[in-house]
């Protein structure tokens, strides 16, 4: 195993990545921010240098972080907001994972601004270890795009009487599309200079697309032109049995690898279509405009390079999608199972705690005054995180905190804390009172699926969860899956509900919230702390507490106002 070192700079930058042009926040001016591509095993070491007007930090999304808790990158939970003027250096170690992840800041809305990249762990066993060969491996980033500053919409967002999630303005692939400023005449844009994503394969061979959602809002619908095989093959960082789809639907933070085989004859081009699905915005009134669309182009030929682009509008593909169906409700593609008979490590047959999560947005359907766990609406402390709290409460004698449970007087109630004693399992009952689809994300772990269906959560048993083993039904056919699928981010449905189980044998503070950002950073996270004897011994690191020393205004930078 190697360290993979890189050295960053924060930087706010206007960009005009399909032609109209927003004040972006990027690293070194980079948008999509520079591919970390590496092996299981290394370790990566970023210095971070903010030299951006807002706070930040980057949280590495779908990294496991085992006993790096303060590496996670999460501002008011497991680290002070890096402020402007300020560096730090995250350095963990890749362990225990490979497959599909991304990075973004975590501190409001950053990642609207452009400041997210991906990271890809290769298998130290793929020749064993996944189910299908390929020639060539690429990222395809998918997200949607606003064109006004995400602090601002943010702000109004949840200012009272504005009650609506902002809808994006357009949607890229790969930080890339092209758009008709004539389209956009309140707005500077420039078209020249943008250009389409290019993916070129070789003909007849398998290529991996690793699809990763890293917008804040948007769910994608993906296919191809003419593949109507896109047999996936990887969830989240898990390896499945390939399962073979015309259309991969894509939750923020969700990703997929598909593998594609150039095998049609008709074209040397056909069109990757990555389309927002309007109906989980939230606005069934948006209108059908075409603007919530991105485009790639798949191109027959000899890769010339990694990822390649085209500007000029010659040769594009006359491919059409007459064979897609549009997808008009959000929910996950669940009905699938772990690659090979036994999975590294089986689910627990059952669970030490249950937790019954009601989540919701506070005003009423489709409005983000609030969003609501249990009663709590998550407000960051970023003077205090969590992790600093705890570890200062351990070295204190005066800490009353009773080991187990829900919160202590050390959190206020809005930061909700369940801890755990030990290593636990826990299962997560996600009860969505909303009408549209959540789809949360626990950090330091991944959660297994064990079901997941619309109206009230009808109880371990109508589920049809045996007294031994992991058998479950799957709601989509009602068979049962034996080896349900691991993932870091799932979702509970419109008034619907999701079960997740996982083991809290990581220790550490680790956020857990929906992943689209309006909902999250109107408060519909909280926290799960665990392994807490085993952050006895820890000290907070030096470069930790540092930060924690720059002014309050300064930290609060880009943070959701209170
Ligand atoms: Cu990618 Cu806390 O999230
Ligand atoms: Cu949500």
């Amino acid at each position: 195993s190697q360290i993979r070192y890189y050295n960053w700079t924060i930087v706010d930058k206007d960009g005009n990545p399909d032609g109209v042009f927003k004040p972006m926040m990027t690293i070194d001016g980079q948008f999509p921010g520079p591919l970390i591509e590496v092996n299981e095993g290394d370790t990566i070491v970023v210095d971070v240098l903010n030299l951006a007007t807002n706070a930040t930090s980057i949280h590495w999304h779908g990294i496991f972080q085992n006993g790096t808790n303060f590496m996670d990158g999460t501002s008011g939970v497991t680290q002070c907001p890096i402020a402007p003027g300020y560096s730090f250096r995250y350095n963990f170690t890749l362990t225990g994972q490979a497959g599909t992840y991304f990075y973004h800041g975590h501190q409001g809305v950053q990642s609207l601004d452009g400041l997210v990249g991906p990271l890809v762990i290769h298998d130290r066993d793929a020749a064993n270890n996944l189910p299908l060969r390929y020639e060539s491996d690429r990222v395809v980033l998918l997200q949607d795009w606003y064109y006004d500053p995400g602090s601002g919409l943010l702000r109004d967002s949840l200012s009272p009487g504005n009650e609506a999630a902002p809808v994006p303005n357009a949607a890229l692939i790969n930080g890339l599309n092209q758009v008709d400023c004539s389209l956009h005449p309140g707005r500077r844009c420039v078209r020249d200079g943008t250009a389409l994503p290019v993916l070129n394969l070789n003909p007849g061979a398998n290529h991996r697309l690793r699809f990763a959602n890293v917008g804040g809002f948007a769910w994608f619908q993906v296919s191809v032109d003419e593949h109507s095989s896109l047999p996936i093959v990887e969830v989240d960082g898990t390896t499945i049995e390939p399962a073979a789809e015309s259309v991969i639907i894509l939750s923020p933070g969700q990703r997929y690898s598909v593998i594609l085989t150039a095998n049609q004859a008709t074209q040397n081009n056909y069109w990757l279509r990555a389309r927002m699905i309007k109906a989980c915005f939230g606005e069934p009134n948006m209108p059908e405009d075409g603007v919530d669309e991105a485009k790639a182009i798949v191109q027959y030929s000899a890769p010339s390079k990694l990822l390649g682009s085209q500007s000029d509008t010659s040769g594009l593909p006359t491919t059409n999608d007459t064979n897609i169906n549009y997808i008009k409700t959000c929910k996950d593609m669940t009905s699938r199972s772990t690659y090979r008979p036994t999975p590294p490590q089986p689910a627990p047959e059952y669970a030490d705690h249950s937790w019954y999560l009601r989540i919701n947005l506070a005003i009423g359907d489709w409005r983000l005054q609030r969003g609501v766990i249990n009663q709590s609406s998550f407000r960051p402390n970023l003077q205090e995180p969590t992790l600093h709290r705890f570890l200062d409460g351990f070295a204190s004698s005066n800490f009353s905190f009773n080991g187990e449970g829900i919160n202590t007087a050390a959190f206020a109630p809005s930061e909700l804390v369940i801890s755990n004693k030990g290593v636990e399992t826990v299962d997560v009952i996600l009860q969505n009172m909303d009408e549209g689809s959540h789809p949360f994300h626990l950090h330091g772990t991944q959660m297994w699926i064990l079901g997941a269906g619309h109206g009230y959560f009808p109880g371990y048993k109508a589920l049809g969860l045996k007294p031994q083993g992991m058998g479950l039904l799957d709601p989509n056919n009602s068979t049962v899956i034996d080896n349900p699928l691991k993932r870091d981010t799932a979702t509970a449905e419109g008034f619907g509900w999701v079960l997740l189980r996982f083991v809290a044998d990581n220790p550490g503070v680790w956020l857990f919230h929906c992943h689209m950002i309006w909902h999250s950073e109107a408060g519909m996270a909280m926290q799960f702390a665990s392994r807490l004897e085993d952050m006895k011994s820890w000290a907070l690191p030096e470069e930790n507490r540092r930060l924690c020393g720059a002014d309050r205004e300064e930290l609060y930078k880009g943070a959701p106002p209170s």
